[in-house]
């Protein structure tokens, strides 16, 4: 990177927070994407770390004016090599914007700097405010509000309260060309023109840097109960979504689970599932602002799951159960990481996800290849692992691009969508092309340049100028 680029930068961010030795950036060029799939991150870079708003605009100015493009990077948890460069970039982390932290009781929203991570946001409400929460889960807990809200994260709990998009209020955002603007507000309804801030939400850092974000919050229900459901038969544990979401007990999460999926988070964790049989399961969170009405909803869905076939269904009423059950779930990719060659994220109607998740299943058999599936089932949105256990590096390279073609066919003959919530990032932009119109993708490319005529703001990524 040329000198002066970096003098530049320790100008405005002062010499401590700039970084440009190739040992430390390394930790700042992947995001948690498969290595089989993202391209090699580009090493001619350097890091900046900015710690305001008016921080991330002076050195956007900067880059605007010296033509540098800019790679935001928040948690670097994503799974779509968002944050990877291209090419000779300046990596702006916004770690160190994470002062703000700020509960407005009145209007039922908490706003925080972009940087301050999921876990510290669940830690605060958990530990200052008594009869508000945050509902959501949308993902690693080392993800970052700016990054939750740029990537429109869904997550876990999205049956019951959606997902970024229903929660996000307001938020500053600074301009390829280093404007800063502020969007949204604490309002519950605006139509005010056209909605930027919705086009933000879900942009993937390709037209704007969310610095502050405004976000609603949820009263705090008295408890919650996460049922075990094992299934002998996996098909029937899929079957049971819809009837479950049609039963009138609306849960926080159903996610479904294969056998081999738990063994995974299992070892990654170092815990132990609580049900011994089954060759998937159902998770389901059932949240309740009494311990009466949990009892009643938990039966009522677990008469549903046993009409279906599951066998002996486990309830965990207490806090240290339910977040071990929920280590375990979360931590599945990690344990799956160094063996499959990619996490799918299709989303498909849910009246269809059985149908999607069997007919994935033969496409693998068809391959012989094992794909793992579990996840957001009751959000149409299960994960797939097709694993490269047992196959040389030559052999699954051949094959694999047509098994992927086959499960996104599927996914559009179901009506479904690429990417339910890992959005397009670096490794998906081919898809995206074939995926949607000439017109849609016409017009996302004219967003992009009216955001960022010169194209510096996370080049590459999402669409292609
Ligand atoms: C999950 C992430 C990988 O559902 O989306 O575990
Ligand atoms: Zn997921």
């Amino acid at each position: 990177m040329d000198p002066k680029v970096i003098e530049g930068l320790k100008s405005i961010v002062g010499p401590n927070y700039v970084i440009s030795d190739p040992e430390g950036v390394k930790p700042y060029l992947l995001d948690e994407t498969s290595k089989n799939i993202c391209p090699e991150p580009f090493l001619d870079v350097v890091v900046v770390k900015p710690k305001n708003t008016e921080e991330v605009s002076k050195v956007m100015k900067f880059a605007y004016n010296n033509e540098i493009p800019v790679v935001p990077r928040g948690g670097g948890t994503g799974l779509a090599g968002g944050v990877v460069p291209i090419k000779p970039s300046i990596i702006l982390s916004l770690e160190r914007i994470k002062e703000k932290i700020e509960v407005d009781k009145g209007n039922l929203t908490m706003t925080c700097d972009a940087g301050v991570t999921l876990g510290e946001i669940l830690e605060h409400l958990e530990k200052n405010i008594e009869d508000l929460w945050f509902p959501l889960h949308p993902g690693d807990e080392g993800a970052t509000i700016g990054g939750l809200a740029a990537c429109n994260a869904g997550g876990a709990r999205a049956v019951k309260y959606g997902v970024m998009r229903n929660y996000v209020a307001g938020m500053t955002v600074v301009l390829p060309t280093g404007e800063v603007l502020r969007l949204g507000g604490k309002m519950v309804k605006n139509v005010t023109g056209y909605n930027l801030m919705h086009l933000l939400i879900g942009s993937e850092g390709t037209l704007g840097i969310i610095t502050e974000v405004t976000f609603r919050l949820r009263p705090k229900p008295w408890g919650t109960y996460t049922l075990v459901v094992p299934y002998e038969d996996p098909n029937k544990a899929i079957e049971t979504v819809p009837p479950i979401l049609r039963s009138g007990v609306i849960p926080l999460a159903i996610e479904y689970i294969e056998k081999e999926g738990i063994e995974a988070g299992e070892k990654a964790t170092g815990e132990k599932w609580p049900v011994k049989e089954g060759q998937a399961f159902l998770m389901i969170v059932l949240e309740g602002m009494s311990e009466e009405e949990l009892l009643s909803m938990s039966e009522k869905v677990a008469e549903i799951c046993q009409g279906h076939g599951a066998t002996d269904i486990f309830l965990a009423d207490t806090r240290r159960q339910q977040e071990r059950i929920l280590k375990i779930r979360s931590l599945i990719y990690e344990g799956l990481k160094d063996e499959t060659v990619e996490i799918l994220d299709v989303g498909v109607p849910i009246a269809s996800i059985a149908e999607f998740v069997n007919e994935s299943r033969k496409i693998g058999e068809k391959y012989g290849m094992k794909i793992v599936q579990y996840g957001h089932a009751g959000d149409g949105n299960v994960h797939q692992h097709p694993l490269k256990t047992g196959f040389k590096e030559e052999e699954w390279r051949e094959f694999y691009p047509d098994l992927k073609k086959e499960i996104f066919a599927l996914a559009r003959r179901l009506g479904g969508t690429l990417t339910a919530e890992h959005g397009i990032g670096l490794i998906k932009r081919e898809d995206l092309l074939s995926y949607l119109s000439e017109e849609e993708i016409r017009l996302m490319k004219g967003i992009k340049s009216l955001f960022d005529p010169k194209n510096l703001l996370n080049p590459g990524k999402v669409v292609v100028l």
